[in-house]
């Protein structure tokens, strides 16, 4: 044991030593290299650029080719395939003066070629260690096609369904958040960027990008600070504390100043409270939109903003090629600021191997071997399965059986390739998604299955009742209907915010119509948001919320559907009644005047109940849980002290499955006012049917910290309550303190 422990210290010590020895080498030949570059060449190393796609392939704008041959860029964002990539780093290090290869950065949001679940979706499986190999692997096939960044993970809070970009993060929960974000930055850069099945991440968009007004895409953040440290920040900072490489600028404002060209959150919070080292990249043409935001009148005084703020990348803009030459000789920045962040650019350059070959990335032998390989192919099935979240199951209509005689499947999404990916599925391969028919097909071989389409999604016109009379026909004459309805691919995502969050297009009316006919139904429905699926809800007996599961988006909802594998996700996010409710979350305040069903004059709506369609954390399984013997290790604790709060957990029903425990707890009384509930722990345990098992949390009084009234990050005395259960409902319930 001993010899163990003293083996294990000398590694980490050898680590450290080795470390450090790169660094200082690093740190030689980036000195030594910046001894030898202009100012432009430098300026140049700040700089971003597109590269384009068109029929024949990947194409690269002449000015940037022009630009890049003169040393003016340093990195390009959409261009891959090993080919295509090489040919443009060979101009970096054969063509340009100095020789300095070029990073490529990329979307690859939730999967490369092979596509993963939507990021809303693969939080709903609350299973850290499957989204940080989703990571990997997303990382593994991207840099097997020439990339060496992913501008990935999202982590913005979002609790407002009508935001398009909700589909990019893990939804509104800050603990959960941070977790996840934590997850996916290892699962990204593994434990050495120089390894070529790496990539280095960019958490994005500092800060507080998923809480525009309004739900519209690019619009006013305001919130207290109190709010945005304690709610919005942790998850960049769990990014942060876990290494990330890069992080991104945000579009929106805080507090009345552009995120990006904020000095407060990229030089105050960013590096000096958190200690970032890494660089900063803007958000596309953000320095720019400082102009139309009212914040600086022209661009160049855009560009002294954000260089100022301690932005070190400008993406897409071009204004730091063309203005900070010029602001330094008018004494407005200094070649210092320039060198700052040239360094952090270089270093992450040497972080990704780039210096010792630049064409790490690039090696086609690779690609062809990892592209869409089986590893690939079996993880996104899992990923899939593990992402569906099954709402309602009236008379355990699901699973069906593989016996069933006919099956009518109506809906858009029905025999549907390119919605079924997702948003921001960027380089995603469409031809390899396996439709929801053929994963129907699959499973039941000898029923007899028809597929109508019934409408479109109400996109570009897309809403004709043509098929309505075959979907009712189709309907009538199968022992079940599967509806697989939602939303395409671009209803959801960047720029597509929706002020209203009902099915869209006339797919609601084709629901109504088709159960009329009577027939046992399920409804599959596959989106990027929460929907309003209060009609749903009432009068459809199955619901099973599939969102975009990606390349095997049938195959895993085949699955679920005959039983091959029970369903086990939670929601991370609230599903609200109608959209009126926005924002709705669990951890709200309690207000004065709580609701009170005979009290007129409490915080409720006159048309609508206060409580969600579906809570944070809920999801059912085919078979049962149930909770008891709630322990708390102790009732007073002092600052300082741990607690271990347990539960018996038992599979009551008839089949495997696994539950998800969740730990809630209320501080009753604050310096500021504290929410209904938090979520400080969660297990996801698998248990056979009729089996037991006790589940235990051991928190600390840091764990209960916030910003109190001081804006002091600590826990008070007083009295705590505790919940736990299978959602953000959980009734069974105990105390404790902590002592004065
Ligand atoms: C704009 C998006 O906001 C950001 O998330 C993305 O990484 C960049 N465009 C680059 O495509």
């Amino acid at each position: 044991m001993k010899k163990i422990f003293a083996a294990t210290i000398l590694a980490a010590l050898t680590l450290t030593v080795q470390a450090q020895e790169d660094n200082t080498k690093r740190d030689a030949f980036i000195k030594d290299l910046m001894g030898k570059m202009t100012l432009e060449e430098k300026i140049g190393q700040l700089t971003l650029y597109t590269s384009g796609w068109d029929v024949t392939g990947p194409t690269l704008n002449e000015n940037y080719k022009n630009e890049l041959k003169a040393g003016k860029v340093g990195a390009l964002f959409n261009a891959h395939t090993v080919k295509y990539n090489r040919d443009l780093q060979e101009t970096a290090v054969k063509k340009t003066r100095l020789g300095i290869p070029l990073i490529f950065g990329y979307d690859v949001i939730h999967g490369h070629r092979t596509i993963f679940p939507i990021p809303l979706a693969e939080s709903c499986s609350w299973d850290l260690d499957m989204i940080r190999e989703s990571a990997r692997l997303s990382a593994k096939e991207a840099a097997a096609s020439g990339l060496n960044w992913t501008f990935n993970p999202m982590v913005d809070i979002a609790r407002d369904p009508r935001w398009g970009r909700i589909s990019e993060g893990s939804g509104e929960d800050t603990y959960l958040g941070s977790l996840i974000a934590k997850a996916k930055v290892k699962g990204y850069q593994g434990d050495d960027l120089s390894d070529p099945l790496t990539v280095a991440a960019c958490v994005k968009h500092f800060a507080a990008y998923g809480a525009p007004q309004a739900g519209r895409d690019y619009s006013t953040v305001d919130m207290s600070e109190r709010v945005l440290r304690e709610t919005y920040l942790p998850p960049y900072k769990a990014a942060v504390d876990a290494g990330v490489e890069t992080i991104m600028t945000s579009f929106n404002e805080v507090d009345g100043v552009p995120a990006t060209g904020s000095k407060w959150l990229f030089t105050d919070i960013l590096r000096k409270e958190w200690g970032f080292n890494g660089f900063v990249v803007t958000d596309y043409t953000a320095i720019n939109e400082m102009v139309p935001h009212g914040i600086v009148a022209n661009e160049k005084e855009a560009a002294e903003l954000a260089l100022n703020a301690g932005v070190d990348m400008d993406m897409q803009g071009g204004v730091y090629n063309q203005y900070v030459a010029e602001l330094i000789k008018e004494g407005k920045l200094t070649e210092e600021q320039v060198n700052t962040a040239v360094r952090r650019i270089l270093e992450s350059k040497w972080n990704l191997g780039l210096f010792k070959d630049p064409y790490l990335y690039l090696d086609e032998k690779r690609e062809k071997k990892i592209l869409y390989s089986q590893e690939l192919m079996d993880h996104a099935l899992e990923s899939g399965k593990r992402s569906i979240v099954l709402l309602k199951n009236e008379n355990n209509l699901l699973p069906l059986s593989k016996e069933v005689k006919s099956i009518a499947l109506i809906g858009p999404l029905g025999d549907n390739q390119i919605d079924l990916l997702g948003s921001w599925h960027a380089s995603g391969n469409e031809s390899k998604v396996v439709t929801i028919l053929q994963g129907l097909k699959e499973k039941a071989p000898n029923a007899k299955i028809t597929y109508v389409k019934g409408t479109g999604f109400g996109f570009d016109g897309d809403d004709s009742k043509d098929e309505f009379e075959a979907a009712i026909e189709a309907a009538r004459n199968a022992d079940v209907v599967i509806l697989a309805v939602g939303e395409n691919y671009r209803q959801n995502g960047e720029a597509a915010s929706r002020s209203d969050i009902t099915l869209p297009g006339v797919q609601q009316e084709l629901v109504e119509e088709v159960m009329k006919v009577g027939k046992p139904t399920v409804a599959l429905v596959g989106a990027g948001r929460p929907l309003d699926l209060s009609w749903i809800d009432a009068n459809v007996p199955a619901i099973v919320n599939t969102w975009h599961l990606g390349t095997m988006h049938g195959r895993a909802v085949a699955d679920v559907l005959f039983g091959d594998y029970n369903p086990a996700g939670k929601l991370t996010i609230t599903f609200p009644r109608n959209v009126g409710q926005v924002p709705i979350y669990y951890n709200m305040k309690n207000t004065g005047r709580p609701f009170d069903a005979n009290n007129k004059y409490t915080s409720k709506y006159l048309d609508v109940p206060n409580t969600p369609l579906y809570p944070f954390g809920y999801g059912l399984s085919y078979t049962t849980f149930e909770y008891s013997g709630l322990n708390i290790s102790k009732s007073s604790l002092n600052m300082g002290d741990e607690v271990t709060i347990s539960v018996n957990v038992k599979n009551s029903g008839s089949r495997d499955g696994e539950e998800v425990v969740q730990l809630y707890i209320r501080d009753l009384v604050g310096s500021v006012t504290r929410p209904v509930r938090e979520l400080k722990g969660f297990e996801k345990i698998l248990l056979k049917a009729g089996e037991s098992r006790t589940v235990n949390f051991t928190i600390s009084t840091d764990d209960l910290a916030f910003y109190t009234r001081n804006m002091d990050f600590k826990a008070e005395p007083g009295d705590f309550e505790v919940y736990m259960g299978g959602d953000s409902n959980a009734s069974l319930k105990g105390t404790f303190k902590i002592a004065e």
